[in-house]
């Protein structure tokens, strides 16, 4: 678990309708940081199907959501659920914020 927050982007450079990635400074794992109407989360941006980069795909700003581009499963950007097949497990959620002019986030698994 990474107890260290990763600088994602300045908070001006995550609008909404955007994302922006990064990668955890400890655990080395990728971070994707969405920003729905204001409201910023953060999954692992690896795909729970097959280990694809999510951020690769494209978000849906309307719906929350974001289509992985190998093989088509939908996931909730705000807990990381997926909302079809091929993916049945979670993508891991990670804790998000703002401070300092910028957008953070962490791995926070054990
Ligand atoms: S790797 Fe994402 S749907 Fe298959």
């Amino acid at each position: 678990m990474s107890e260290t927050w990763t600088f994602i982007c300045p908070t001006g450079e995550l609008l909404p309708g955007e994302m922006k990635t990064a990668f955890d400074e400890v655990t080395g794992a990728g971070i994707v940081v969405f920003n729905l109407d204001g409201e910023l989360y953060a999954l692992e941006d690896r795909c729970s199907h097959e280990e694809f980069e999510l951020s690769v795909g494209s978000l849906d700003p309307a719906e929350g959501s974001i289509e992985c581009i190998l093989h088509g499963a939908r996931f909730d950007v705000r807990d990381g659920r997926p909302l079809c097949a091929p993916a049945y497990e979670p993508v891991a959620k990670f804790p998000v914020k703002t401070e300092h002019g910028g957008v953070w986030s962490r791995d926070d698994r054990d």
